[in-house]
């Protein structure tokens, strides 16, 4: 059986999740290159050296430059912040290496057309990691649309609340600075709403938003705190919050439905609250992230009498993905998402084609947030931009 290196880009949050998926993929899947963890890229020689030993990688390197020109690599996984997401992604593609960039693509459109374009031209497998579309539940929701069992789609509702940063004191991390970040609540969160809904529903036409910072100044960071990457340890001079905290908005899709989306990290007691609703002519289904292994379906040709929502244990073998993990209703989580996009990006490897989100996804999300600011400035309805 064949192997692809693997070098890995951000050993933090995403770095952790990414490895885990590396490290499982081929002990569930059969998966054909199987992925070799050849090096982990931090520029903190002892941190990385660390995070190399901890997380199961070979080597590693403390630049990303030498990481894309290895050739035992052939396979540049980028998780790290925003900012850095456009030099590293082109310097591997220019090293003819497959690409998987975390989302959102880019801090920018102009970043993310250029990304597209880079891709294309190096003919590789380059995906975005909108890591939501490969909770089973998701693809069930996706299949029963396509299946046409809601009928005609009318109604997008989606929400994606956190409350990590309710507290005035907690610091100015760099998901609150504009120049590492690109946007906010935007970009962090809303960013893999409107990817579900591009999956789910199809293309957004139109949107029209509103973007709000609460909490404006916020004591400067000090030092990186562990765990999830959504810690830190905070000094006492103040900084400014140069981000939405909150972005809510409307949208009209091409295909005729009509939607809503809510993205913020200041609702207390949600803590990662991804959650939507479709309504169609025939039915309703309801998703949940924290109970990720669930889909409401609510169907309008059930029996009289016997109408309402079912709760589907999406476990069952026959469900997508769920073959290869336990039998029925020993359940799943967040982290096997990050496996299944890894076993699908290595099938795409296999096949010579990029399995979705490409980077044509990612363009189109990043041009729905951009439409969105857009919106804000001039108060109007406003078109994203087509690839
Ligand atoms: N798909 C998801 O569910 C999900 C969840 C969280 C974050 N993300 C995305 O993943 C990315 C990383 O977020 P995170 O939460 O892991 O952040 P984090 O702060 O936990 O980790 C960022 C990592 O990037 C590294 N880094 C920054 N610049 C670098 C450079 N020039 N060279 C090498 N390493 C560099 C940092 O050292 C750190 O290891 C972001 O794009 C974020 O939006 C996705």
């Amino acid at each position: 059986m064949a192997e692809i290196g693997v070098g890995l880009v951000g050993y933090k949050f995403m770095g952790r999740a990414h490895s885990n998926g590396y490290r499982q993929v081929a002990h569930f899947f059969d998966v054909d290159p199987k992925p070799r963890m050849v090096a982990i890229c931090g520029r903190e020689e002892a941190g990385v050296k660390a995070a190399a030993e901890k997380l199961g990688w070979e080597g590693y390197e403390t630049d990303y430059r030498r990481l894309v020109q290895r050739d035992d690599i052939g396979l540049v996984d980028v998780a790290t912040t925003g900012n850095t997401h456009h030099a590293i992604v082109l310097a591997a593609l220019a090293a003819g290496k497959h690409v998987l960039c975390e989302k959102p693509l880019a801090n920018s459109l102009t970043e993310a057309g250029e990304m597209l374009e880079a891709a294309n031209a190096a003919g590789v497998v380059a995906m975005v990691n909108f890591n939501y579309r490969r909770v089973p539940a998701v693809q069930l929701a996706k299949q029963l649309i396509s299946d046409g069992r809601l009928g005609e789609i009318r109604h997008w509702r989606a929400v994606y609340l956190q409350d990590w940063i309710n507290d005035p004191s907690f610091p100015l991390v760099w998901r609150l600075q504009k120049d590492l970040a690109g946007s906010g609540a935007l970009g962090d969160i809303a960013a893999h709403i409107v990817d579900l809904a591009h999956f789910i529903i199809g293309p957004i036409r139109e949107v029209v938003g509103t973007m709000d910072t609460f909490i404006k100044q916020r004591p400067v960071e000090t030092a990186s705190g562990g765990g999830a990457g959504l810690s830190a340890v905070r000094g006492t001079e103040m900084g400014e919050v140069t981000v939405d905290d909150a972005t809510t908005f409307l949208a009209r899709f091409a295909g005729g439905a009509t939607g809503t989306f809510e993205a913020t990290r200041l609702a207390p007691g949600r803590r990662n609250y991804n959650a939507f609703e479709v309504n169609g002519s025939a039915g309703s289904l309801v998703f949940n992230l924290e109970r990720l292994n669930e889909l409401q379906v609510y169907l309008t040709d059930d029996p009289d009498g016997m109408q309402g929502f079912r709760t589907i244990n999406v476990t069952d073998p026959s469900h997508p993905y769920a073959a290869a993990w336990w039998p029925a209703g020993h359940i799943l989580g967040y982290e096997h998402t990050f496996v299944h996009a890894i076993k699908d990006l290595l099938d795409g490897i296999k096949a010579g084609s990029t399995p979705a989100p490409t980077f044509e996804d990612g363009f189109r999300c990043q041009a729905v947030l951009d439409a969105v600011e857009r919106s804000v400035g001039s108060g109007s309805w406003t078109e994203p931009v087509e690839p």
